[in-house]
């Protein structure tokens, strides 16, 4: 395939045949399974694999790589994906296209081919007023700038009362994915959401119909977010590569795309979130997945956040967490060096605080020595200039990367890895009639603090936190009590306190004083019957009045009452799907972001092929039934 690479062919293909449904030529990998390939293709693969891959990614390593063996439930699509555009881009650098993809189809044994999307898939792409307008419209990942993951009855259409009776009305399968993480935003009839490999599709809400599809560069995994207005209607994302996206949404056109990382290895895992014609990026990094190479000098990244001007996509200010510079800090014992301070990605969407005029932060942990007072911490910014107003440190002294444990890479002492995967939410205390911010930690505590000041109001310990422990995506609050989920997956804990054991599931505090009102427990699986399924709820709540709604890793949504955590309604989305665009669909972990609830409907996302989760590739659609 010459200079070309495989994917770049794949981008042409998929746009070419969105605009013009009639050509309906794309690549589909998950029908690729039968083809044969060719011994050539296959040793060249396996050379590949044993002299650049293999060091990470075998079966017997003590760090956070997929094993081989799980590397062979992905797509090649997906693996190629990772090595060209994603999180694998800077250990593939070497490697030409043919090796790529030798490697991806010897991993996987199957061959990255081209199949069909029905003609019957799409539908005329038609956005009117009324669409517009819609009460229940939704947008970006909080659903408002305050962040609360709340929906009111009008906006939901779902109550206690009929939220039994939803029903599975159809089913999307993102092509190949095996992570399916992108929030969809919701407009009238149409909704708009992103997939692994940065397609960004218009479904017809009602049908799953594709009315466009737009392709970025790399994986979505935030939400979209959109703005109208006058006769703009504008939807604005960033991809895994920190590239932000303004699309006109009546054409599926782009207006302009502008790159707001900050150092070689940004990243963006959160969402943006716009107000007042600013954009807003949440800025990570994927060097916490460059340490792993033993020789690679870690680290020199931090996290941040960059404000673009939403109507031409230029730059107004930028914002380090890690405010200085990284130099060298330290000799490791294989001799090269260590740099520091670096890391406290931010990972989350941004919560706007109109009324003080903050930008609100949640940041992780440092990834080398020294420690900052920045890292697992919450931070409130200036909106227009992105000055710091306050640090709020929750965890001192983490230091962590994917090199812990052992390798010479991991910083000693290790820290535990607590992250803030969330901002915090705002939202008002009617009783001290005030404000305050919440917030969950991968630490397994919930705090409440002070918008003004970050004064700490609460403290509550739900879990017994550490890397895949605690609070990972957020809370949701109806004001009257905060609804936390706390993961504590066994396969990720803090071992420093043996006091605490895990407590994973769904927790309803009181916002005033953050004591516990009532918890349950996802229930235990079975391996025998599921693979790798994990008790853990990991994803973020959404609640409207009357009912949580929740995921688990198992593949379980659930309605919860809010009055005492009892089981409404839940499906298990562990199956295969006849999907509307016609391709293979199959439902896995649900985790990252919560359901989205509008208008009797409810959009789940499944399927979370990563940190040993059940892979699947379904946006699901149900629906109530009318009276
Ligand atoms: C220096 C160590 C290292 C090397 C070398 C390496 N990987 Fe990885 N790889 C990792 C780690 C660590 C992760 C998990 C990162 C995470 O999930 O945050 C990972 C993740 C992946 C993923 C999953 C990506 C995703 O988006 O979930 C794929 C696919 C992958 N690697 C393929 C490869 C292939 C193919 C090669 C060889 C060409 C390779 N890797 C070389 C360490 C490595």
């Amino acid at each position: 395939m010459s200079k070309l690479s495989f994917l770049t062919v794949l981008v042409f293909f998929l746009i070419t045949s969105c605009q013009k449904p009639a050509d309906n030529i794309v690549e589909n990998l998950a029908a690729a399974n039968d083809a044969p390939i060719s011994e050539a293709v296959l040793k060249l693969g396996e050379q590949t694999y044993t002299t650049v891959c293999a060091a990470c990614h075998t079966e017997a390593n003590a760090n956070l790589a997929p094993a081989k063996g799980l590397l062979a439930g992905m797509s090649p699509h997906a693996i190629l994906a990772a090595l060209n555009v994603g999180k694998m881009r800077v250990q593939a650098e070497q490697l030409s296209p043919e090796e790529r993809e030798a490697v991806a189809q010897y991993l996987t044994n199957r061959k990255l081919i081209e199949v069909v999307i029905p003609e019957s898939a799409y539908t005329a792409f038609e956005i009117s007023e009324e669409d517009i307008n819609a009460e229940f419209n939704y947008s970006g990942w909080g659903g408002n700038m305050e962040g609360t993951g709340f929906r009111s009855v009008a906006q939901a259409g779902i109550t206690p009362e009929n939220v039994s009776s939803l029903e599975l009305q159809w089913s999307f399968a993102f092509p190949n994915a095996n992570v399916v993480r992108s929030k969809p935003a919701i407009i009238g009839d149409w909704m708009i959401v992103g997939s692994q490999f940065g397609e960004v599709y218009a479904l017809n809400r009602h049908t799953g119909q594709i009315g466009w599809m737009f392709q970025a560069d790399a994986a979505i995994r935030g939400a979209i977010f959109y703005t109208a207005e006058g006769e703009a209607l504008t939807a604005y994302f960033a991809d895994y590569a920190t590239n932000v996206y303004s699309i006109d949404i009546r054409t599926g056109e782009l207006n302009w795309k502008k790159r707001a990382g900050h150092h070689p290895l940004s990243s963006v895992t959160g969402s943006v979130v716009v107000y007042n014609d600013i954009v807003y990026v949440p800025i990570s990094s994927f060097e916490v997945v460059s340490a792993q190479d033993p020789n690679y000098e870690c680290c020199t990244s931090s996290g941040g956040v960059t404000a673009l001007n939403a109507t031409t996509g230029d730059e107004i200010w930028k914002h380090k967490v890690v405010s200085e510079e990284a130099k060298v800090s330290g000799k490791k014992e294989n001799g090269t060096s260590f740099y520091g301070p670096a890391g406290a990605p931010v990972w989350a969407s941004p919560t706007v605080d109109t009324k003080r005029g903050l930008l609100l932060i949640g940041t992780g942990e440092n990834y080398t020595y020294p420690p900052t007072n920045t890292s697992d911490a919450i931070q409130a910014l200036d909106l227009k200039t992105g000055k710091l107003k306050w640090n709020w440190q929750a965890t001192k002294n983490d230091t962590w990367n994917l090199a812990c444990p052992g390798n010479p890479n991991c910083p000693t002492p290790t820290g535990p890895d607590v992250d803030f995967g969330m901002a915090p939410i705002l939202v008002y205390d009617k009783v001290n009639k005030r404000d305050i911010l919440v917030v969950g930690q991968k630490s397994g505590v919930v705090h409440a603090l002070l918008p003004e000041t970050g004064k700490v109001i609460w403290q509550t310990r739900i879990g017994k936190g550490g890397a895949l422990g605690g609070i990972h995506w957020g809370l949701a609050t109806d004001g009257d009590f905060v609804y936390a989920a706390n993961a504590d997956n066994v396969n990720g804990l803090d071992p420093s306190d043996s006091t605490l054991v895990p407590t994973p599931g769904i927790y309803a505090l009181n916002l005033q004083t953050g004591k516990k009102i009532w918890s349950v427990s996802p229930p235990p699986c079975d391996p025998a019957t599921r693979e790798n399924c994990q008790q853990s709820n990991s994803s973020a709540p959404t609640v409207i009045p009357g009912i949580v709604f929740e995921g688990d890793l198992n593949g379980f949504v659930r309605a919860y009452s809010t009055k005492d955590g009892s089981v409404l309604w839940e499906f298990d989305t562990v199956r295969e799907y006849e999907t509307v665009n016609g391709q293979k669909g199959k439902g896995g972990s649900i985790d990252g972001p919560s359901p989205v609830a509008a208008d009797g409907m409810l959009y789940v996302n499944s399927g979370y092929g990563m940190f040993g989760e059940m892979p699947g590739n379904v946006l699901l659609a149900f629906k109530v039934k009318s009276e």
